[in-house]
């Protein structure tokens, strides 16, 4: 099947499949002491920074749960858009696990800005009230669009201004960098983010995301804070060999590009159509689209894909999404909402000229 609900849909990149079967020799330390994972930091630190050190674990919900501890006290209060991960799709752990409050913001296009923040950015020394202690962005966005650095560094600077830190979930940070065209530093610890979630299931791996911690001062306990939270991964080997054929190179860049560009070609397609919307930006591998209802249900019946609770339909693209998969889709949306629109009006034609008719008789 090949379907345009997730990009957790998709299988793994052969090259990952490749590096985990490399690595499937003989014994190696476990939990974390191994050589991959030993060699994974420099990789890490290659893209963000001297200072950078990464804790993979196994999924993204992990990841952002042990970010978020790792960043605030235990009264503390995280500031995020209404659309974000954490507080619409991960059920309710970071309030669960991590005891923490989430003040989400309503946006319009899933991106926070410094004028939100300032919203939500008060009551510091108020005993009543959750101290807010993170801002988190999500790299991209679950609308699929794409924070600029700038637009990052003005939210770090009010964040820290109040004492705040910046938390990226950046799940699909490949393809904001694909979309960028900037390297992952300068959108990250260059632009004075703190602490991130760093994504390889959606972009080609099997499974497996990493904590990032970009400034060292909050590089404290975060071996226990993975423990605690279910997180550590005994095999550590495994994850670590994928993110090493990820970023050791340029696959991680070229599998975010490609997915993007199947997202740009699906989306022009659909655009100059009459009754269809495409409802945000299209910057990295998503593409929310409305169209009239009978020409999603038709489409329903031959692909996969998610209708988003804020009425549009979700058609996601991943790293082995091909052209030809696009045109599929494409082509039959177009096909379903011409004919609707044909059939809609011959049937305005017949009404009216049953009025002429009964006027005449
Ligand atoms: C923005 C974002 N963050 C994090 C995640 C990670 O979720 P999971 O815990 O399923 O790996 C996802 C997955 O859909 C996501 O879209």
């Amino acid at each position: 099947m090949s379907s345009f609900a997730s990009d957790n849909y998709s299988g793994a990149a052969p090259e990952i499949l490749a590096a985990i079967a490399a690595a499937n020799v003989g014994h190696q330390v476990s939990y974390g002491r191994d050589e991959y994972t030993e060699r994974l930091q420099g990789v890490f630190r290659a893209h963000f920074g001297d200072t950078a050190r990464a804790y993979p674990v196994i999924n993204g919900t992990g990841a952002n749960v042990i970010a978020l501890q790792a960043a605030t006290d235990r009264w503390g209060a995280v500031i995020c858009a209404g659309t974000a991960h954490i507080t619409v799709d991960e059920g309710g752990a970071p309030e669960k696990v991590a005891g923490l409050k989430l003040l989400p913001v309503p946006t319009t296009h899933g991106k926070l800005t410094v004028d939100d923040i300032a919203r939500e950015a008060w009551g510091f020394d108020d005993e009543h009230r959750a101290r807010p202690q993170v801002v988190s962005l999500s790299q991209s966005t679950e609308l699929g669009t794409v924070y600029t650095a700038a637009e990052i560094r003005a939210i770090a600077d009010v964040a820290h201004g109040h004492g705040m830190r910046v938390h990226l979930d950046g799940a699909r940070l490949a393809n904001a960098a694909a979309h960028l065209g900037e390297p992952l530093r300068a959108f990250t610890t260059d632009a004075g983010v703190d602490i991130l979630s760093f994504g390889g299931t959606k972009n080609g791996m099997l499974l497996g995301e990493a904590v990032v911690v970009l400034d060292p001062e909050l590089d404290r306990g975060l071996d226990r804070l993975r423990k605690s939270s279910m997180q550590l991964v005994s095999k550590m080997r495994f994850v670590s060999a994928q993110f090493l054929a990820l970023l050791d190179g340029d696959l991680w860049l070229r599998n975010a590009g490609h997915a993007n560009a199947m997202a740009t070609r699906l989306a022009d397609r659909m655009r100059d159509l009459p009754g269809v919307e495409i409802s945000h930006p299209v910057q990295a591998n998503a593409v929310f689209v409305r169209l009239p209802e009978a020409a999603l249900a038709e489409l329903h019946g031959r692909f996969a894909f998610y209708d988003w609770p804020t009425g549009p339909a979700r058609w996601m693209t991943s790293f082995d999404t091909t052209p030809d998969d696009v045109d599929q889709l494409a082509g039959a949306a177009r096909a379903a909402v011409t004919s609707i629109r044909h059939s809609n009006r011959e049937q305005g034609l017949a009404m009216a000229r049953r009025k002429v008719t009964r006027a005449g008789g």
